[in-house]
């Protein structure tokens, strides 16, 4: 494979962005690195911001975003990494300053890379991907304080998004009672089908209160959201309950007391994919991959596109109008 096609996003004179599909020369390998050949990638949220040239994600352009890459082997410099072996690569500095899964070919070290066993295809590992880590260590987080089924209802925000979505499918199959916020009025049936038994709208969270604690509604909760929905919800937590967090589609600014937590004892606990050790992260696959059953009811909240859908999805992803995963195949 001498070239391959990559959505790469330029920087002008003028400071604006551009988005194209371009045809790039193969890497020579590097010791100590794996070229992949992607088969499929997905889009979150942060590529939408590496995609619009989004200096806190992608400080250098021409760049090729995309943090998820799932696909076959195509040289390796490590023995165990046989040419063809199904992989999987989430995160580190993926689809951020190294070029990723927006393209055919990636170039990463030997220790980023996730081999895939024969009970999880590439493209389902590309659907769970960085949504589906990240939802792992938020349960991960929660089981780790204690929380079992009986405590109470588990509340999740930005519900019908990549992260929300396999966080309510994972609860679900866990056999938690699972509670959602959504902003999307016509997902409430697929919502219900995934294994939500309520949910609110938006507007139910999205007030900002002056009361230090709210009544209590929930004994856990996976928050995607930040900001004033975020505030709310720690309020709301019964007591000794816990909140693992990871996004800020809403804001990311807390404005409140430490009441909830001194008196009510509760625990904010935040979740960062990118960066977790590899370790944590073949937990966390393994975790998936015992849970994968999942991926049956998932189909109905997978869209795939192709390189040149790109531009008009990255805009729906930052207007919050996405529902599930949105799968790019580069085959
Ligand atoms: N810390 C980490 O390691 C990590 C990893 C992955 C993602 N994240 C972050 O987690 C967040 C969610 O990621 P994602 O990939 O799931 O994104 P996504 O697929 O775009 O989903 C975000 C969802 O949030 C809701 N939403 C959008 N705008 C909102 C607003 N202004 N107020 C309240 N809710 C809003 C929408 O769901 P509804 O319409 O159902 O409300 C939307 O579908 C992002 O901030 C992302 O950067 C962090």
């Amino acid at each position: 494979m001498e070239s391959y096609q990559a959505f790469e996003v330029t920087e002008q004179e003028d400071g604006s962005f551009s988005q194209q599909v371009v045809s790039r020369s193969t890497p020579v390998l590097e010791s100590g690195n794996v070229l992949i050949k992607v088969q499929y990638s997905a889009i979150n949220f942060k590529d939408a911001l590496s995609s619009t040239g989004n200096k806190g994600v992608t400080r250098k352009y021409p760049h090729i975003p995309g943090i998820d890459a799932a696909g076959v082997v195509l040289e390796s410099s490590d023995t165990h990494l046989k040419v063809g072996q199904p992989v999987v690569v989430t995160g580190h500095d993926l689809g951020m300053n190294t070029d990723g899964g927006f393209g055919q070919v990636i170039s990463v070290p030997v220790d980023w890379v996730h081999t895939l066993p024969d009970s999880l295809s590439v493209e389902d590992a590309a659907v769970l991907g960085t949504a589906g880590i990240t939802a792992s260590l938020c349960i991960d987080k929660l089981l780790m304080t204690g929380l079992k089924p009986s405590d109470g209802p588990v509340l999740v925000t930005g519900s019908t998004g990549g992260v929300g979505s396999i966080s309510i499918a994972l609860l679900s199959d866990l056999g938690f009672e699972v509670h959602a916020i959504t902003g999307k009025a016509d997902q409430h049936n697929a919502l219900k089908a995934l294994g939500v038994s309520e949910i609110y709208g938006r507007e139910e969270l999205s007030e900002a209160s002056k009361r230090p604690i709210m009544k209590p509604r929930w004994a856990a909760a996976i928050d995607t959201v930040g900001g004033v929905p975020l505030e709310n919800v720690l309020k709301s937590l019964k007591p000794q309950g816990s909140v693992a967090i990871c996004g800020l589609v809403a804001s990311p600014v807390l404005n409140m007391t430490v009441f909830p937590f001194i008196l009510n004892g509760i625990n904010l606990m935040g979740v960062d994919s990118a960066e977790v050790t590899s370790a944590k992260k073949a937990e966390m696959w393994s975790f998936m991959i015992e849970h994968r059953a999942v991926l049956a009811k998932y189909q109905s909240w997978v869209t795939e596109i192709g390189l040149n859908q790109l531009p008009e999805y990255v805009d729906t992803i930052l207007k919050g109008n996405v529902a599930g995963r949105t799968l790019v195949n580069l085959s």
